[in-house]
């Protein structure tokens, strides 16, 4: 798009690029979108226009739209409202790295020490790259601290108890979210594993709230180590941040809540209670929990090939199936094309 780019800019420029390879606008199933305002815009969203043209073709059936959830999970983490950490590190780690003759003389410190690794490079581009360097910077604070003193600009907050706990907290945190986002990454990945991580990542952040409530840092060995050393007890403002998090999270992902029961029917097709599904699936459910032959191939076969063998006996369950192995299959292309765009 060379000109502007409004919601009705972009929706016609979307519209062009799908018709020009001949989409059949009543199959569509779900649209996902970044959440920027022209795109989830109550009146005049491309998402909003988007559904009605799908609706005027599909005779009115359900149509998703999401918010990307790589995407979703970054905004999540900024809830964490950590700023005054990321600050100084940002700021201490420029000073360091971006003058050559600071950058010698930081590393041969090192090596005095036997470090082997230096700082990384800080990279604006991810929020998630912060965190190599929150892990580093943290490892590396007495060297920093000595470095920055040597230098005649010492970092007052090195001296900040409380500031020490946040580092330490953001470390830990961070390097969760980042397992999270691992599991998120990589090419053929269906709605149903998405919804899995994200899950088991809401328990995770219930248990931290629990212990933390109770001034366990468990799983969280850099604030323990930081509190250990300066007798703190006291962690009821990581719980809090924990908390945070955890309504994010929730809050965010609502809407897999509702398409809980088709996840249950596409990845336990054979332990699902017929009784509890829509009707027009419950004749198909009994008819293949019956049928062996197709058991058998249930436990061979990968959650996305099982369903291709299902036609032309399973018509409703094959729709189903197809309408979530449809959800979110560009996103990791997606993904790759903003990370190529953003190095570029
Ligand atoms: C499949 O779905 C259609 C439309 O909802 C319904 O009319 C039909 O009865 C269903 N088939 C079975 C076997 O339940």
């Amino acid at each position: 798009m060379t000109d502007t780019t409004t919601a009705a800019d972009i929706f016609i420029a979307l519209v062009g690029a799908l018709d020009r390879v001949g989409v059949d606008w009543s199959r569509a199933v779900s649209l996902a979108t970044d959440g920027a305002p022209s795109m989830i815009g109550k009146k005049a969203g491309v998402v909003t226009k988007f559904r009605e043209k799908v609706q005027s073709a599909n005779r009115g059936r359900d149509f998703w739209t999401f918010h990307c959830i790589l995407h979703q999970e970054a905004l999540c983490c900024k809830s964490l409202k950590m700023d005054n950490v990321m600050k100084v590190v940002i700021q201490t780690v420029n000073f360091i790295r971006s003058r050559s003759l600071n950058h010698r003389q930081f590393d041969s410190l090192l090596r005095e020490k036997d470090h082997i690794y230096g700082l990384p490079y800080h990279t604006e581009v991810r929020w998630l790259s912060r965190v190599a360097l929150l892990r580093r910077f943290f490892d590396l604070r007495e060297e920093i601290e000595q470095f920055m003193e040597e230098k005649g600009k010492p970092v007052l907050e090195f001296h900040s108890a409380e500031w020490m706990q946040d580092l330490a907290f953001m470390v830990d945190v961070t390097e969760h979210l980042n397992n999270l986002n691992k599991q998120l990454q990589g090419r053929n990945k269906v709605v149903t594993q998405y919804y899995d991580s994200i899950r088991s990542f809401k328990l995770k952040l219930s248990l931290w709230e629990t212990q933390l409530a109770g001034g366990d840092a468990a799983h969280f060995p850099c604030l323990k180590n930081v509190c250990a050393t300066q007798h703190v007890a006291d962690m009821k403002r990581f719980k809090d941040k924990i908390t945070g998090l955890l309504r994010e999270f929730e809050q965010r992902f609502q809407i897999f809540g509702e398409l809980e029961k088709d996840f249950n029917v596409f990845c336990s097709p054979f332990t699902v209670n017929p009784s509890d599904l829509p009707v027009s699936i419950q004749l198909e459910i009994i008819d293949l929990q019956c049928d062996s032959d197709m058991k058998g191939k249930f436990a061979a076969a990968g959650l996305d090939t099982f369903y291709q063998n299902l036609l032309p006996g399973y018509p409703n369950l094959t729709a189903l199936a197809a309408k979530l192995l449809c959800m979110f299959g560009t996103t990791y292309v997606c993904e790759q094309v903003f990370s190529v765009m953003s190095i570029n």
